[in-house]
């Protein structure tokens, strides 16, 4: 059997830095646990579009499409802000997820118990919140068509985006969720605006109607999605598996993101259709930005990228002990008191760098094997 193989995209902003701790985990894995991976890395977002003239080069885009799974860290910065939109850093991280069909993305949001204390809401109410929103990825208002700014024949001008959902793009983001809910609390929780767009009608009907075809032993609800947003702030352990658009899912996702006490600890993946060799299309990263404002200072938090790789390998490698192993070496080093920046609360306790991060969790894996 050859080498499982990656795609590294660090990125822009504190992308590369929480992608080197990526590393250090991956050059463990292959020197205590014989599981060795074919990296390559490449360029995107504004660092490509510096370099190549595009956020994400045709060479770039086939290399994804080959490897077993891409890992990526963050796009954007400021300094992009007045590009136009077809080349915006952002635009090759869409065009990656469009062209590999990555249709179902998982964004857990789990409070770590040492980290209860930190959610801008009481203990009680978030400690123990174990959440998974499947966020539909490839379609909505992020792609259809017509799109554009255009004159308005009044002087003015229109911004036009289109909501548009089909049947089977419903229907698959639905099955992943139902399937998830299975191996979870299987419970799943549907949210759209059926009050008052069409797309939303659709989506509810189409839901209800795969689950009573094939997963009527799940558990299903439906949600507006505005009182979903109210809900998941006010009793978030009511859910275990939520299932939403693109739109709203990008907006729940760092709602719920918060909730856990920081967004430097949710990782993400997005997965596609089986390929040949029977594992999903799959790209990971961390659900936080590139953080403009504190890149190369050594203040990053690398925990969620560090996680993203665990869920790389759970859905791609098939390897859950291994994904068990790192995710509870980032539970010891938390229980330890470690703490980066953005996990410092009003206790004032002092922080570590990225890099220090990066050592412990590694040093809990050799603890822990
Ligand atoms: C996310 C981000 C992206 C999105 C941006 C960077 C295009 O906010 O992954 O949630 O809107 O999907
Ligand atoms: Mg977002």
């Amino acid at each position: 059997m050859p080498n499982p193989s990656l795609l590294i995209l660090p990125g822009d902003g504190i992308g590369p830095e929480v992608m080197a701790e990526v590393r250090k985990v991956i050059d463990w894995f292959s020197s205590s646990r014989g599981l060795t991976f074919d990296v390559a890395e490449d360029l995107v977002g504004g660092i490509a579009y510096d370099t190549h003239g595009t956020p994400l080069t045709d060479e770039t885009m086939a290399l994804a499409q080959s490897v077993d799974a891409v890992l990526l860290g963050a796009v954007g910065g400021p300094k992009y802000d007045e590009l136009d939109f077809s080349v915006k850093p952002e635009r090759g991280l869409l065009r990656l997820r469009k062209e590999m069909d990555l249709f179902a993305n998982l964004r857990p949001a789990q409070c770590f118990d040492a980290l209860a204390d930190f959610s801008s809401l009481k203990r009680e109410v978030i400690a123990g919140l174990d959440i998974m929103i499947v966020r539909e990825l490839t379609s909505g208002i992020y792609f259809g068509e017509p799109r554009g700014i255009t004159d308005d024949n009044e002087g003015g001008r229109v911004g036009v985006n289109t909501q548009r959902y089909t049947t089977r793009e419903i229907r698959r983001v639905a099955r992943a969720a139902f399937d998830l809910a299975r191996k979870r609390s299987n419970r799943v929780c549907s949210m759209e605006k059926a009050n008052v767009m069409e797309s939303g009608v659709l989506w509810r009907e189409e839901v209800q109607k795969l689950h009573d075809e094939d997963y009527s032993d799940v558990e299903l609800s439906h949600m507006y999605a505005d009182a979903g947003a109210m809900q998941l702030v006010r009793a978030p352990n009511q859910f275990d598996v939520i299932v939403t658009d693109n739109l709203f899912g990008d907006l729940l996702s760092d709602a719920a993101a918060m909730l856990t006490g920081s967004l430097g600890m949710l990782p993400s993946a997005s997965l596609g259709a089986p390929m040949e060799n029977g594992r999903p299309k799959a790209l990971y990263e961390p659900v936080h930005g590139s953080a403009p404002d504190i890149a190369g200072s050594g203040k990053a938090n690398p925990i969620a990228c560090i996680l993203s790789f665990a869920m790389a390998l759970r859905y791609s490698f098939d390897r859950g002990e291994d994904a068990d192993l790192l995710e509870g070496a980032v539970e010891d080093v938390l229980a330890n008191g470690l703490r980066t920046a953005d996990l410092l609360g009003e206790q004032g306790t002092s922080s570590v760098s990225t890099s220090e991060m990066g050592d412990a969790i590694v040093a809990a894996m050799d603890a822990r094997r």
